[in-house]
């Protein structure tokens, strides 16, 4: 079953719970960079989570580098298990 996603400025989308943040903007067309390919060598696919942080995926060791703050992940490697908001932030 799909969990709500909503990305600031784009209309909402389901996400199943195997896709990560990327796959399921890349499905729904919301414009997510991925300079790396989805690796975690980039900031390109950073989003801020305003809602919903007990719904993600926990941090992985990989993403922290490439994080300016607690409430910030990598798209690529975010996966959720329920409703949340986020905002796309590659340059923050
Ligand atoms: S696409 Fe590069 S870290 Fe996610």
């Amino acid at each position: 079953m799909g969990h709500r996603v909503e990305v600031e400025g784009w209309p909402a989308f389901e996400m199943g719970p195997d896709e990560t943040l990327l796959e399921g903007c890349e499905e729904a067309g919301v414009p997510m960079d991925s300079a790396c390919g989805g690796f975690a060598a980039c900031n390109a696919c950073r989003v801020q989570v305003l809602v919903g942080a007990e719904s993600c995926n926990p941090l992985l060791d990989e993403e922290i580098p490439f994080l300016d703050g607690p409430d910030q992940r990598l798209g690529c490697q975010l996966r959720v298990s329920g409703p949340v908001v986020l905002r796309l932030a590659p340059g923050m």
